[in-house]
């Protein structure tokens, strides 16, 4: 597959955009302050906190899995049977989640949540956290993904 090149400008803060990559969602997330803060409470309750299983790339073994810290870009696809996670911006009861919820993603299928770095909870069947796809920085506005 072709990399795919994505102009991020009119991206604003707590919006998301999907874009295909080898036939796969990839999600592009501008995340705000407090989405950013939110991985501060979720760094206990996730089973790889750093990104450290060697799957990931180097610029992804870090609290916000990013080469930036707002913008977060990982492939939209559970790592459990492959269903695709929705998003779960809306926090607490809201998002029919749980009352102290953060935000971040539910997968429908069987219940994996990721939080606002696409990081697995613990004691969920996805076994990892979303991908992060190799992507790099054209300019501030432009990613190349693949
Ligand atoms: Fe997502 Fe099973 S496919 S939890």
């Amino acid at each position: 597959g072709a990399p795919v090149e994505v102009d991020i400008s009119k991206l604003q803060p707590g919006q998301m955009m999907t874009v295909e990559w080898r036939g796969k969602p990839v999600w592009i997330i501008n995340r705000t302050k407090e989405m950013l803060d939110s991985l501060k409470k979720t760094d206990s309750e996730v089973s790889d906190p750093k990104s450290e299983k060697p799957m990931q790339p180097a610029y992804a073994q870090n609290e916000t899995r990013s080469i930036k810290p707002e913008i977060l870009v990982a492939v939209g696809i559970c790592t459990h049977l492959g269903c695709s996670p929705s998003d779960k911006f809306k926090t607490g009861a809201e998002s029919g989640v749980a009352a102290d919820w953060p935000g971040g993603f539910l997968c429908p299928c069987h219940g994996s949540t990721f939080d606002m770095a696409g990081r697995v909870y613990k004691s969920k069947p996805a076994p990892d956290n979303l991908e992060i796809p190799p992507h790099k920085y054209l300019s501030d506005a432009k990613i190349i993904i693949g």
